[in-house]
């Protein structure tokens, strides 16, 4: 809801409210972001400035008017305003831009002009400001879904002089808290292989800027990220979550200043930055997204799952069980091979059959062919429709691998087209993995790739496209709009999806761009589920699923269960440990199932038809992290249904230590007044309870002794190095009953 009483303006939601000030000098100043407020006692959140902070600036002839002390909800520079600024324009007259409050708008119905569904209850305001003298307008908008707790942020700046504006750097957010506490920051480093690796630094005075530049989102720095109290944890303390609707460069800037704020921005990066907007043209930021809660990570996380769940993920096509030839196979995937693949799959109960790399011409290894997106006949001597009918006709849906971006130096594409390349002759090139990228801002190229998707769906019937991504940009330099280049290329790659998405809404389309390099937001909203890693290995891949889980639902996640030893990480682990962490997300397979053994074989049957029986929870369910796996020895996992009825239990041992003490799960989000099961999922999982929500939520689960190995029975379970124990949660009755 949004209420405007005189120069005050308070958003609420469920459980926050968000309260703006318009001073008399029309700046607009932020009072307070945080637990649900239940009166309109706003003269009592104005800030008391003093005239003591003596080298502090101040508008001519009022002192109080303290500038470095006041929290802004957006900032431009040249104001005596010393930290940072979110925005940054000029024009032939110079940066000085002064921007005042003009009016306010609140429409319940409104066109978004990105790329979010907005649907549902939701409501914009929009705070229009001016500057006068340049005849250039600055609408701070905010998207307001009640449900989530979530407000959704932009900026647009509109052009109405007659001269040309740039713009320089233009955040969609800047939050600046009162820092009465110690607050810390959370956000999800790493790597290829070690995406989303939870890194938490104290905020001292300074500024923290993380950002990535590779022209992804990248798996360096995910768009996603936390400013918490400094005690806070997964179940406790005030936590601010962040998110970015965007696919490329972005940008976290954290600074706290010495007057007792702090100040968090986010939006699309600024180095290399530049956009011209002539006379009448108008510019509108992504969006960045906010959340709020008193409850700790777990708590903004479930907001923001709730947001994606509802307003980002935009496919309702079934997303099937797969195999996927990749790890199992990789360019030795042939017609037969692959008829053979879809005969074990559906012995095994998949649902689809996903060809990866290496089904089209010439594409034997990763050298060459990216580009010419044509089966080869040496592979698929009846064709490839003949192949997709084959899957088809077993009742699988098929899927087909493209890295439709891209273009290879020795492919059929590259001599017809070397132009549609991303690179400058004037300089010495830059490859990755041996490989050029297309440039998606020329027409020409995205009417290619659409082809491309058409020719895939229509001529060989793929239900589903694995859209992959596997090299960084350079040489993006050339030309005079190249601090354009990432924002053109990012919004073609969406109207490309979008396209996809329009005209085959059966066609489910999974992100990856060389494991998880482009797990965002913005991907999201055309794929509903994200390749997380492309390490599988279980003491690895815990941690980049428990880094993605902070900000984003388990449902989008897509898991494969891999070969022993891995092929990344050459460890070992059990199918147990591998499969118990696929569970949590969408499942599939990397492996040649055709060389299994019989015993392999079953087990791996069983593992199927076990995640079968949990694929309603992990669709659609509440999850908990109910331990650190960053700091502690276990990852402590439970997704619930959102009724509270039907759950999972994973517990996760990284390193195994003889006779330690075992962890104790506190579930949470039961129903304190039911009695609920928890029994083993499989039956090396041992161990039962019996026992109401409340005491399971306070007193909390424990696994029995001899999950430690002490007394070597016949039923003894060890929770090894990557072990893992998985228990479903059952609520059995209401108490009394
Ligand atoms: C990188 C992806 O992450 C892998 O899953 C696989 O599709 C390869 N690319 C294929 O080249």
């Amino acid at each position: 809801m949004i209420l405007q009483k005189e120069n005050f303006i308070k958003i609420d939601t469920m459980s926050t409210s968000y309260v703006i000030r318009i001073t008399a000098k029309g700046d607009i100043e932020n009072l307070y972001f945080g637990e649900k407020l239940l009166s309109d006692d706003f003269d009592c959140l104005c800030q008391q400035n003093s005239v003591l902070l003596v080298n502090t600036l101040y508008p001519e002839g009022d002192e109080s008017y303290t500038i470095d002390a006041m929290r802004f909800e957006y900032s431009f520079p040249h104001r005596g305003d010393s930290r940072s600024a979110a925005g940054f324009l000029r024009n032939n007259d110079g940066e000085n831009f002064d921007f005042v409050y003009v009016k306010t708008h609140v429409n319940q119905k409104f066109d978004n002009p990105n790329i979010a569904k907005s649907h549902g209850d939701c409501e914009r305001l929009s705070i229009e400001l001016i500057d006068k003298a340049k005849n250039v307008t600055c609408y701070l908008h905010y998207i307001v879904y009640a449900q989530s707790d979530v407000i959704c942020r932009y900026t647009q700046i509109v052009n109405n002089s007659n001269q040309p504006v740039k713009i320089i750097k233009l955040m969609s957010c800047q939050l600046d808290i009162a820092c009465d506490n110690e607050w810390k920051l959370i956000n999800f480093h790493g790597a290829w292989c070690r995406e989303r690796d939870k890194v938490e630094r104290k905020i001292e005075q300074g500024k923290i800027v993380c950002c990535s530049s590779s022209g992804l989102s990248s798996p360096e720095c995910n768009p996603f990220f936390m400013v918490a109290q400094n005690n806070a944890d997964n179940n406790f303390g005030e936590c601010y979550a962040f998110n970015l609707i965007y696919s490329a460069n972005h940008e976290i800037s954290v600074e706290k200043s010495p007057y007792s704020t702090i100040r968090i921005t986010n939006g699309m990066a600024s180095d290399g930055f530049e956009l011209l907007l002539d006379s009448q043209q108008e510019f509108v930021t992504p969006e960045s997204v906010l959340t709020y809660s008193n409850h700790g990570y777990n708590g903004v996380s479930n907001n923001m799952r709730a947001f994606v769940k509802n307003n980002i993920i935009n496919c309702n096509a079934q997303v099937p069980i797969m195999i996927n030839t990749w790890e199992g196979i990789y360019f030795d995937i042939t017609q037969e091979k692959l008829m053979q693949v879809t005969d074990y799959a559906k012995k095994l109960g998949m649902q689809a059959v996903i060809i990866d790399d290496g089904w089209f011409l010439n594409r034997n290894d990763d050298a060459t062919s990216l580009g010419d997106w044509t089966y080869d006949k040496s592979k698929f001597k009846s064709g490839i429709k003949y192949v997709s009918d084959y899957v088809h006709n077993a009742g699988l849906k098929f899927g087909i691998w493209l890295e439709p971006e891209m273009i290879s130096v020795d492919s059929e594409l590259y001599r017809s087209h070397s132009e549609w390349a991303i690179k400058d002759d004037n300089i010495r090139h830059i490859v990755g993995r041996g490989q050029y990228i297309l440039d998606l801002t020329n027409p020409q190229v995205v009417e290619y790739i659409k082809s491309v998707i058409d020719k895939v769906v229509n001529e060989y019937g793929a239900d589903y496209i694995k859209w992959d991504f596997n090299r960084k940009f350079a040489e993006v330099g050339g030309g005079s709009k190249s601090g354009e280049f990432f924002y053109r290329y990012t919004n073609n790659l969406y109207e490309i999806l979008n396209y996809a998405n329009k005209t085959y809404p059966q066609v489910v389309i999974e992100g990856c761009a060389s494991g998880g390099g482009r797990f965002d937001l913005g991907i999201m909203c055309f794929c509903p589920i994200v390749w997380v890693s492309d390490n599988t290995n279980p003491t690895s891949r815990v941690l980049s699923q428990e880094g993605s889980s902070y900000g984003y639902p388990i449902s989008v996640f897509v898991n494969h269960i891999s070969q022993s030893p891995n092929h990344q990480t050459l460890r070992q682990s059990t199918l147990k440990s591998r499969a118990d962490v696929a569970y949590f997300g969408r499942l599939g397979v990397q492996m040649d199932i055709t060389k299994l053994s019989n015993q392999e074989f079953k087990q791996l049957y069983i593992k199927i038809a076990t995640y079968k029986k949990y694929m309603h929870i992990i669709e659609d369910s509440i999850f908990y992290r109910l331990s650190d796996g960053g700091e502690s020895n276990y990852s402590i996992w439970q997704a619930m249904d959102k009724n509270a009825e039907n759950g999972l239990l994973l517990i996760f041992q990284k390193s195994y230590n003889t006779v330690s003490s075992l962890p104790k799960a506190k579930l949470k989000g039961l129903d304190t007044n039911a009695i609920y099961s928890l029994v083993g999922v499989s039956q090396e999982d041992i161990g039962v309870a019996h026992a109401s929500g409340d005491t399971l939520m306070k007193a909390g689960f424990s696994l029995p002794q001899n999950f430690q190995g002490v007394k070597f029975e016949k039923n003894t379970s060890r929770l090894l190095d990557g072990g893992t124990a998985l228990f479903e949660i059952r609520k059995v009755r209401n108490k009394g009953q």
